[in-house]
């Protein structure tokens, strides 16, 4: 009975992961940040490269040039941190995006847990990555992939919708459907 209990609390806490694109004018505690971060660590990656590194951006010059990287408002301009997610493309050429992209679901689960809101902000277009490497002195071999705004969520939005499951799932061969 306690155990089905945790289970549910834990696939309702799943569920109730949403993208928060405005903050408290709260700091976070670095303490706090560092917890969430720990967490990211047990990210699976492919053969256990962890290829991932992480900077705290809590300085609001560097934020608001990371949000002049891109050609539309992004949430990291208002939020009191911002985590740059770096992944080493050399030691795990064929994977370091999967992997990252685990991490980032870590920290963002993480941060959820201790009532934190967080959105991811892709860095997507090489423009961008170039101009993310330039503002924190990444070395080129080191992929930004994501910011991460975080913060103390000021807005509580509607879960947004997703697609159906018998949409998208079928058993043993591509397009036979369960229902
Ligand atoms: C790869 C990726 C890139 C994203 N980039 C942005 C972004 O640049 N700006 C933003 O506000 N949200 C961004 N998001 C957040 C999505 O819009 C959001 O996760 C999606 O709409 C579902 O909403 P939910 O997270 O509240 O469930 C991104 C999400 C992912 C996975």
């Amino acid at each position: 009975m306690e155990a089905q209990k945790s289970v549910d609390l834990y696939i309702e806490f799943l569920r109730t992961r949403r993208s928060i694109r405005k903050y408290r004018n709260e700091p976070v505690p670095l303490d706090l940040i560092l917890k969430v971060l720990d967490v990211a660590r047990y990210a699976p990656s492919a053969r256990n490269i962890q290829p991932w590194e992480f900077i705290v951006v809590t300085d609001s010059v560097v934020k608001n040039r990371l949000a002049e990287v891109y050609p539309w408002p992004q949430p990291i301009r208002g939020a009191p941190v911002g985590i740059v997610v770096i992944c080493d493309s050399k030691s795990s050429p064929n994977t370091y995006q999967q992997d990252c992209a685990n991490s980032i679901n870590y920290i963002m689960l993480a941060a959820h847990a201790y009532g934190l809101g967080t959105v991811w902000q892709g860095i997507l277009r090489d423009e961008e990555r170039l101009q993310v490497q330039r503002i924190l002195n990444i070395p080129s071999e080191k992929v930004p992939i994501a910011i991460i705004a975080v913060g103390w969520p000021a807005e509580k939005p509607e879960p947004r919708s997703r697609k159906p499951l018998e949409e998208i799932v079928y058993i043993n061969s591509y397009g036979n459907r369960v229902k």
